[in-house]
C-alpha cells in the first residue's frame, strides 16, 4: 500500500478530487475494517484540503456516533433528522450548507464552523453513517465537492450483510 498521497503541483480542487480518487480507491480497496478506512479518509481530505473539521459519524442505536476525525473537539451524539447531519441521514440526501447559521437546528460543535457538506453513507438504501465537512469559512463548499465527496464515500467497503 502507498502510504503518500501524490498530487499534481498547483492543482485546483477538481484536480485534486480527480487525482485522489484512484489513490483513495487503492487505499480502501487494501483494507476491510470500516473504521480503518474512514480514518485514512478523514485524514486525507484534511491534509490535502485543510478543511477545519472532516469526520464520521455513525448510526448506531437509532443516533449517529461521533467515528473517526480530523479537527477539533466534536459533539458525539446527534438524533436523526437533528442538525445538518441528522438531516442527511433522514433524507439519505447529501447537505450543502453555505451558511450554517442560516440551517434552522444547525448543531454547533464549534462557533468558528460557517459552511458544511455532509454526506450520507449508503448500504443498499440503508445509511450506515455520514461523512461530516465543516469550514471556518462561509460557502466553502460547492456542486464539486458534492460529486466527488459522494464519490469517495462509496469508495469505502461496507459490511456485507450474509
Ligand atoms: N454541525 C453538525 C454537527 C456535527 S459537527 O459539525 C462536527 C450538525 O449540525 O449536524
Amino acid at each position: 500500500m502507498s502510504e503518500n498521497i501524490v498530487l499534481p503541483p498547483q492543482a485546483g480542487k477538481a484536480e485534486k478530487y480527480e487525482a485522489l480518487l484512484p489513490q483513495m480507491e487503492a487505499l480502501m480497496a487494501s483494507e476491510t475494517d470500516l473504521i480503518a478506512n474512514m480514518a485514512n479518509m478523514a485524514a486525507v481530505l484534511k491534509e490535502v484540503f485543510g478543511f477545519f473539521w472532516v469526520g464520521f459519524y455513525l448510526v448506531k442505536k437509532e443516533q449517529l456516533v461521533l467515528g473517526p476525525f480530523q479537527g477539533p473537539l466534536a459533539c458525539t451524539r446527534l438524533g436523526y433528522g437533528k442538525g445538518v447531519c441528522g438531516k442527511a441521514w433522514e433524507t439519505k440526501q447529501t447537505q450543502l450548507i453555505p451558511d450554517v447559521d442560516a440551517f434552522p437546528g444547525h448543531i454547533a460543535c464549534s462557533s468558528a464552523s460557517r459552511s458544511e457538506i455532509v454526506v450520507p453513507i449508503l448500504n443498499a438504501g440503508v445509511v450506515l453513517g455520514v461523512l461530516d465537512i465543516d469550514s471556518d469559512r462561509l460557502a466553502d463548499f460547492d456542486g464539486i465537492d458534492q460529486k466527488y465527496l459522494e464519490k469517495m464515500v462509496s469508495l469505502i467497503p461496507v459490511p456485507v450483510e450474509d
